[in-house]
């Protein structure tokens, strides 16, 4: 499984300065918002195309009107009606030159401006690698806080500010994104949700032939054949000769009936066998569960006598002249491993700051693939993120400082500040931070050791989700503007903190700012010295 794989980044902007041309807009927000001003844009220059048309329009109908009188009155007495010098004149006036006039005028195109203006835009439109992201983030969204087809679909999320709905035909759409990832399972509930909102009289151009067409197949493929059966019915009801369906109920027809003769003869012990992989699935929590639990808010929580040792406490750095008169606040959000949060320790102007830096340089993050040793881009971690160093501005090089003194540890080791911006449905599965015993390659390039800690900036708040959870101990860190956590990746000894695995939750609603700061074992030598033994 990917996500079990030791994943960590190296300094891509380093490597790689500004070679992205086509940056996964589904991966964050910043650059989404883009798209919208230009689709506002678009909409000003498609205004100016219809009124242009419009007036057009009106000219056409006014010369159609004043024709319609004259030819009716001339017809009436085409004789006298002529018989008058000026008409006449004007008859030939009109067919010489009036009528090629009006030709040119209903020629003429009207819709250069706009499609000008479209054909550059759309060169930065997104495509259908977007698309199919952004519908698989809502399709893992809806995994992992276990929301209902419906709910999600009419919109009804926790702390949305502008609700929106699925019509019946996004929900066809994400069915067959599901259908083309084999997923069977999403491919159900959407194409379900499709027919449900249709059989409600949603009006739309969604066919019920089609999606019963789907549906039944993802529901035969999980081994439903009897509604399977049900559902090609439905659809030789609307459509008899669908020949794919009747080719299938056929199909259906024959498996059931060798299923029905095979049943006859099936044992006990299969029931048995069946019960007791039943029972093992309720008791088995594979860390993905876990993660998903401690994601919506449902983990494991810490019994009342572990909490009243958690304390909250004015903290000076240990007496740093700088924090002697203006101590931070610090809570300890968990025990073991130590996680310590502290308050208001970047204010909303650093903040703002560090992501106008960070923006014109956000890309995909990637992680390095232990097989190829190459930095690749991976579902299970979905952001973006740059690198922003203590030379190229005070607030930067302040924020350094300022990790220095609360965690007395050198950050002239460190790696830069990293900036990462998760767009909805944007997570990073579990994982660990330092580098394990298996690759010692891992920061070889840095020259600095391993990761003995890491900081983490919380530079915005989230409206539902991205939470950063701990699932090997049951840990939630829910994020808070303005506020960081702290934690050892490694004991003393220099052994890793297997306990600190931890991974970013998908965002449910709105958007995560974060900036990280991994501190390395060179220079700590007499600021946390060794010791030979993990328990310290
Ligand atoms: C990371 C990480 C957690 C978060 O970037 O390594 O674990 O909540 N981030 O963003
Ligand atoms: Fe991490």
């Amino acid at each position: 499984m990917a996500f079990n794989k030791i994943c960590y980044i190296v300094a891509l902007g380093l490597l790689l300065p500004f070679s992205y041309a086509h940056t996964d807009f589904f991966t964050s927000i910043g650059h989404m918002t883009d798209l919208i001003n230009t689709e506002k844009d678009l909409v000003v220059s498609l205004k100016d195309y219809i009124k242009a048309e419009e007036s057009k329009l009106e000219q056409i109908k006014k010369w159609a009107e004043k024709l319609d009188q004259l030819t009716d009155t001339a017809t009436k007495d085409p004789e006298g009606f002529l018989g008058h010098p000026v008409n006449a004149f004007k008859l030939m006036k009109r067919l010489n030159t009036e009528w090629g006039e009006l030709e040119n005028l209903v020629l003429k195109d009207m819709s250069d401006g706009f499609i000008s203006n479209m054909t550059i835009q759309r060169q930065f439109f997104p495509n259908d690698e977007d698309q199919t992201g952004a519908a698989k983030a809502l399709l893992r969204l809806q995994d992992t806080y276990n929301l209902d087809t419906d709910t999600l679909s009419r919109g009804n999320l926790p702390g949305v500010k502008h609700k929106s709905f699925l019509t019946a035909e996004d929900c066809f759409e994400l069915g067959k994104i599901a259908y083309t990832e084999a997923d069977y399972y999403h491919t159900e509930l959407w194409m379900e949700q499709a027919l449900k909102q249709l059989d409600e009289g949603e009006v739309s151009s969604a066919d019920k032939v089609y999606i019963l067409d789907y549906l039944s197949y993802a529901v035969y493929q999980q081994g439903d054949l009897s509604k399977a059966v049900m559902l090609t019915k439905r659809l030789l009801e609307l459509d008899p000769e669908h020949q794919r369906a009747n080719g299938n109920m056929k199909y259906f027809e024959y498996i059931m009936a060798k299923d029905k003769e095979a049943n006859k003869s099936s044992t006990e012990s299969e029931d048995q066998a069946e019960k007791e992989t039943e029972v093992k699935k309720k008791d088995y929590l594979p860390e993905r569960r876990k993660y998903e639990m401690l994601c919506r808010g449902e983990g494991l929580k810490m019994t009342p006598r572990r909490q009243k040792r958690l304390f909250c406490r004015y903290y000076d750095g240990n007496r740093n002249p700088r924090y002697i008169l203006g101590p931070v606040k610090q809570e300890d959000e968990w025990d073991k491993p130590r996680i310590v949060r502290f308050l208001d320790i970047i204010s909303d102007e650093e903040i703002e700051t560090v992501k106008e830096l960070a923006k014109p340089r956000l890309s995909r993050a990637t992680v390095h693939d232990p097989e190829t040793g190459k930095l690749t881009t991976a579902h299970y971690r979905v952001s973006k993120s740059a690198w922003l160093s203590g030379y190229e501005s005070p607030v930067v090089s302040r924020i350094n400082t300022r990790i220095q003194d609360l965690t007395g540890l050198d950050v002239s080791t460190a790696e830069e500040l990293q900036v990462a911006n998760y767009g909805v449905g944007g997570q990073y599965e579990p994982h660990f931070d330092f580098g394990r015993k298996d690759e010692p390659d891992a920061f070889k390039e840095l020259g600095t050791g391993n990761r003995i800690a890491t900081w983490l900036f919380y530079m915005s708040d989230v409206s539902a989700g991205g939470a950063t959870v701990f699932p090997e101990v049951g840990a939630s860190v829910w994020p808070k503007k303005g506020t960081a956590v702290f934690w050892y990746n490694l004991f003393p000894s220099g052994e890793g903190d297997y306990s600190t695995r931890h991974a970013a939750c998908p965002v449910l609603v709105g958007n995560k700012w974060v900036s990280n700061k991994w501190l390395h074992e060179r220079g700590q030598e007499f600021r946390r010295p060794c010791t030979l033994s993990e328990l310290e």
